[in-house]
């Protein structure tokens, strides 16, 4: 029988329009400069949503622009991953929202978390579906909001991450798109980076959105609760040490399982958490910098957004050609760490067709009517059964 591959054929990215530069936190009163965070992290701003923006909406607007360079329509998907540890609920799963939204009636829906680990696990997870021939077209997307997790008063932690997604879609192929993954994690590091116990404080607070870290409601998200415990919180140093480990050896294992040497690489993306443990990273597999992407000065550290919206902006600023090795490397809570090579297999659009927006726009609004439609059926049908004195089946 003949080997069946899984390549990138759409991809796509949303950042929120609030731009939080550094020096918003010395106005916020925090003792801390827009030198230090520069020089210790390569961080100038970052992306920050509003009170009513949840997950799944940058998601969404991320998978939205991926469809269009993939070319595909809704019901061509099989399966949507959402890699998210920021889910807009304990459940449903964030994938349902989005494939809801959609419209995608044929896909299946799950979210993942590893983290900022969390979309190279998706890709893996999902290039293993198109290969065994269980999938034809995945939607993997990674979004994230740290925003609402973060306690604005520690400048240990708040200056260090933003808000984001990007997708991308992976389909079959004849040729190696994708080559080769890794996957790791060490729970003995578990307390190193932690949100703890937000559905909890949900739960009792009986259901009432609390009040978000950066000084907003929330609607969808508001279970980042006023509890310290609540708070993203992390040991900097030790994760930074640790990561300047794992980053290259999970980088070095998936070259070697795929067969690339650090002179074949065309393009290194790593987690875009801190210029400095890039640097490292870099520096031990031997990469020179012209190598190595990097736009963490843009948007901090997104999380599991942040390596599909470096994809993304390396596609569209030129740094991919066909025919590229790409590699991609991440570490994050879990701990838990991936990498993952790839050879880039199709054209890179310069624009999308014109009338692509016009389709994009027809297609959405019937998934928002057949969604509506489906509501109307399930809501009629739970009145009947309140009549008849039966439970939904
Ligand atoms: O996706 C994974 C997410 N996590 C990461 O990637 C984090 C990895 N770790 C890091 O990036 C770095 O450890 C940090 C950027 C968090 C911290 O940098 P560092 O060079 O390791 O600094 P440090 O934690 O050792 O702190 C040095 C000093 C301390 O003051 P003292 O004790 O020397 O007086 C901190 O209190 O810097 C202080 N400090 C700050 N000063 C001004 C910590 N944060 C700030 C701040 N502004 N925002």
């Amino acid at each position: 029988m003949k080997r069946r591959y899984a390549e990138i054929a759409g991809w796509g990215m949303y950042v929120p329009p609030r731009v939080m530069p550094n020096d918003t936190f010395v106005t916020m009163g925090l003792d801390t400069s827009d030198e230090w965070i520069f020089s210790r992290t390569g961080i100038e701003r970052r992306r920050v949503v509003e009170a009513d923006e949840a997950t799944s909406d940058m998601a969404t607007k991320a998978a939205v622009q991926a469809m269009a360079v993939a070319g595909l329509h809704s019901g061509d998907i099989d399966l949507i991953v959402v890699a998210t540890c920021t889910p807009d609920h304990v459940m449903p799963a964030t994938a349902s929202i989005v494939q809801d939204r959609l419209g995608m009636l044929n896909a299946g829906a799950m979210d993942l978390n590893a983290a900022c680990s969390g979309f190279v696990y998706a890709l893996a997870t999902s290039a293993a579906q198109v290969e065994s021939g269980r999938a034809k077209n995945v939607l993997v997307i990674g979004a994230d909001e740290l925003s609402i997790y973060l306690n604005w008063q520690d400048r240990s932690t708040c200056v260090l991450f933003g808000d984001g997604a990007g997708a991308v879609v992976l389909r079959q192929a004849k040729e190696p798109g994708i080559m080769g993954s890794t996957m790791g994690s060490d729970g003995s590091g578990a307390g190193l980076l932690t949100i703890k116990g937000a559905s909890r404080v949900r739960a009792s607070s009986n259901g009432t959105p609390g009040g978000s870290a950066n000084g907003h409601e929330k609607a969808t998200n508001g279970a980042a609760a006023a509890a310290d415990e609540n708070y993203l919180t992390m040991n900097g140093p030790q994760i930074f040490r640790w990561a300047t480990q794992i980053m290259p050896r999970a980088a070095e294992q998936v070259m070697a399982s795929s067969g690339l040497k650090p002179e074949d690489i065309s393009l290194f993306i790593p987690h875009q958490a801190n210029e400095r443990i890039m640097k490292a990273t870099a520096k031990r597999l031997g990469l020179p910098p012209e190598k190595v992407f990097s736009n963490v000065r843009e948007y901090g550290n997104t999380s599991a957004a942040s390596i599909p919206i470096a994809l993304c902006e390396a596609l569209s600023t030129g740094r991919v050609d066909v025919g590229d090795y790409v590699v991609l490397s991440s570490f994050g809570a879990g701990l838990s760490w991936a990498a993952l090579a790839l050879r880039w297999s199709v054209p890179i659009p310069s624009h999308v067709a014109p009338w692509r927006p016009i389709q994009r726009q027809v297609a959405s609004r019937m998934a928002a009517v057949r969604s509506v439609l489906r509501r109307g059926e399930r809501s009629v049908r739970t009145r009947i059964d309140k009549t008849l004195g039966k439970g939904e089946d």
